[in-house]
């Protein structure tokens, strides 16, 4: 990104730059990989162009769908233009499929279809290793009122229903995602981050038998390697629904 953008954030997986117009940021997607609260670093050469096109890909199938999001439109393949928010400090998790670590906290057995979709809401917070909240906790710190937890909780139910027909269409399992949503200039809620495999767990669907098959971040945070050529295979689903 040239110097003329000053750098308003740095994050694990982006760096968020401003814009001329001052309601709007500039997005640019890094190579690296952090996993375990970035226990775990690496660098992937071409992950940030990707995460970049199949974020920009879903953004636009939700905004469609009248869900509203943060972005805009795409500046060049790993650099997106979106409005700017002020990021609510939760991770709002929503699990289909049983896996990562809900399987480590409780005894339910990976790879189990929920009966109805789970939503579990972290605090962002790194140093405090990003804990699971409760209502109670929330409501508590103050983060925001009932009546917009309720809306978040609703968009992201919403989101869910989407996302899950799109894959399976491309032939992939939503096993479950991870969302951040924010306040713009207006106060009003929008979707932000991304939604690419690092915040999605996709299993692949052609498979004979009951294997499961990850294209998306567990590669990396299990050491299964090939996760450009599972980023590419996604994008590349994606673009020949086009
Ligand atoms: P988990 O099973 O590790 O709690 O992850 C649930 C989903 O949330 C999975 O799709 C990965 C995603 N996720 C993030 O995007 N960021 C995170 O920091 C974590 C822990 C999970
Ligand atoms: N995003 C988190 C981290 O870097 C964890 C994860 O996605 O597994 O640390």
């Amino acid at each position: 990104m040239n110097n003329k953008y000053e750098l308003i954030y740095e994050g694990k997986a982006k760096k968020v730059f401003s814009h001329n117009d001052s309601d709007k940021v500039i997005i640019e997607f890094k190579d690296d990989a952090t996993a375990f609260n970035a226990l775990k670093k690496a660098r992937f050469e071409g992950k940030g162009k990707l995460n970049c096109l199949i974020s920009a890909r879903i953004f636009e199938l939700l905004i469609k769908n009248n869900i509203p999001t943060h972005f805009i439109e795409l500046k060049n393949e790993n650099t997106m233009i979106a409005k700017k928010i002020k990021v609510i400090p939760l991770e709002i998790v929503l699990r289909n499929t049983a896996y990562g670590s809900l399987c480590k906290q409780t005894t339910i057995k990976p790879g189990t279809v929920l009966v109805k979709p789970l939503i579990d809401i972290y605090l962002k917070n790194d140093e405090l290793n990003d804990p699971l909240l409760t209502k109670d906790r929330i409501e508590l710190m103050n983060i925001l009122s009932s009546k917009d937890l309720d809306l978040i909780i609703n968009l992201t139910i919403k989101i869910n229903g989407i996302m899950k027909s799109f894959f399976k269409n491309i032939q992939l399992q939503l096993v479950d995602f991870k969302l951040e949503f924010g306040y713009d200039f207006k106060n009003d809620i929008l979707l932000g981050d991304e939604i690419s495999p690092d915040n999605c767990r996709l299993w692949d669907l052609n498979q004979k038998n009951d294997t499961i098959v990850s294209l998306d971040k567990d590669i990396f945070r299990n050491d299964l390697g090939g996760l450009i050529e599972a980023y590419s295979e996604i994008n590349r689903r994606i673009n020949k629904l086009t």
